[in-house]
């Protein structure tokens, strides 16, 4: 199949690439010249496992390109994909800005029938907008259709996540547009659910919110573990060990953060008020994710008492493993609060730090080379991202080097009776210290 890929970020480029791989002839555009020329260059913007080899792959295969032009793309292709950022206004709805404006350019280069699907996440009933805008300034009058087909990747796993996914949603109101689409997503042997358009986009905000819920949830459950001396752990085990629950995404921490997960859920209780039935639970997953956090740092200064210039160490910046993302990191907002009460922060992170540095998002902090540099000294460790690479680490060589072994784990990744019987003080979430 032709097809095109409007908006090269991370759905847009990771979607482009694996539909490449599977055999699809595809541009991606973007209107950002010089992400377009690093991206010819050989170069990926992003730091996602396995999606360098996937590019440099397709592109040597001639299967995949990239351009500036929307025209280029939409006459190369039979397809259409739509993954331009939607990101939050200040009220938590979402600003349709660019899928309006990319709305609009389509129509105005449409000279035949295509087939236009949207992968950015989108209130319900943005089709039927989208829809209606090419309408109005496709002066030509062309057939076309519009469908929803929203994407559930991770970040750190993006491209096993697009090869290999639970399911396929294609909401379509026509029969044409979903051959097509059938024809897509036929290499990946996924099952594909077909819906109408305005049930696949609440899909995805459905499924995100109720993930967050079930990170909300097991973080209230782990202050109750807390002030009954059980242990959040075992506890998760027991409930996800019931199929009709399930044991991911019950893994209690910092509480949730990046690009998604604040944002949808956010965007989900918008879309509720807007339509007349308030989504109330939401907000109290949003109320527990915040306060989740606060725990954490009252359980830092009722330890260290006066955090004034103690040198704390924190391990991991990004919003989770595997990814170079610090978009909406809750690791980030701690450093923040510890600078702030004049903590002198030496943090370290394999993967996150230069966009810490290029962004200035933690002004003060001394980001040490390695996570052992990151200890020297340290008064405390915190431990705010999971990455593999931390559990590996020498612990005996780590109590060496810091001054008071005293730590703070935010996800749960050590064994508390391991680090006791090495020597440290040991604090995790939700389990007896
Ligand atoms: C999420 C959805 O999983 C994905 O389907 C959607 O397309 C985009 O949003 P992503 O934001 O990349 O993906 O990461 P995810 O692995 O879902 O983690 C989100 C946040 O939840 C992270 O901050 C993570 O640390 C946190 N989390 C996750 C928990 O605190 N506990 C868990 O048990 C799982």
């Amino acid at each position: 199949m032709d097809i095109s890929i409007i908006g090269s970020g991370y759905v847009g480029l990771v979607t482009g690439a694996c539909f490449a791989d599977v055999g699809h002839s595809v541009v991606c555009v973007d209107n950002d010249q010089r992400k377009v020329d690093t991206l010819r260059s050989g170069q990926i913007p992003i730091y996602e496992p396995g999606l360098e080899d996937v590019v440099h792959r397709n592109v040597s295969a001639r299967r995949l390109r990239f351009t500036n032009s929307i025209e280029d793309g939409v006459h190369h292709s039979q397809i259409v994909f739509i993954a331009v950022p939607t990101p939050p206004q200040p009220d938590g709805s979402v600003d349709l800005t660019y899928i309006e404006r990319v709305a609009r350019e389509i129509a105005e280069v449409l000279k035949e029938y295509r087939v236009i699907v949207d992968k950015s996440t989108v209130p319900v009933k943005t089709g039927e907008k989208v829809a209606e805008t090419i309408r109005r300034y496709n002066k030509a009058g062309v057939d076309f259709d519009v469908v929803s087909n929203p994407e559930f990747l991770r970040e750190g796993c993006a491209v096993a996540d697009l090869m290999n996914p639970d399911r396929i949603v294609v909401g379509s109101n026509s029969d044409r547009a979903l051959a097509l689409m059938k024809k897509v997503y036929e290499p990946f042997m996924a099952p594909i659910m077909v819906t109408d358009v305005n049930s696949a986009e609440l899909i995805k905000h459905a499924a995100n919110s109720f993930l967050a819920l079930k990170i909300s949830y097991i973080n209230a459950i782990s202050a109750i573990c807390e002030a009954s001396g059980a242990d959040v752990e075992r506890v998760a085990d027991g409930i996800g060990a019931d199929k009709r629950i399930g044991r991911s995404f019950l893994n209690a921490g910092l509480g949730y953060g990046g690009s998604c997960f604040p944002k949808d859920v956010a965007a989900f209780i918008a879309i509720s008020e807007q339509l007349g039935v308030p989504f109330l639970l939401l907000k109290e997953v949003q109320r527990i994710n915040q306060v989740q956090r606060e725990r954490f740092l009252k359980k830092i200064r009722d330890t260290l008492w006066v955090l004034r210039d103690k040198r704390i160490a924190v391990w991991g910046l990004t919003f989770k493993p595997d990814t170079d993302d610090v978009r909406n990191s809750v690791a980030i907002d701690l450093v923040n609060n510890l600078l702030q009460e004049g903590a002198i922060v030496h943090a370290y992170d394999p993967k996150g730090m230069d966009k810490v540095a290029e962004l200035d998002l933690c002004k003060g902090v001394t980001l040490a080379k390695s996570a052992l540099a990151a200890v020297q000294n340290a008064e405390a460790l915190v431990l705010a991202t999971e990455w593999n690479e931390f559990q590996r680490i020498d612990f005996e060589q780590v109590r060496k080097a810091m001054h008071t072994p005293i730590v703070f784990d935010g996800r749960n990744l050590f064994d508390p009776g391991t680090m006791k019987e090495l020597g440290f003080r040991y604090y995790g979430i939700g389990r007896a210290g």
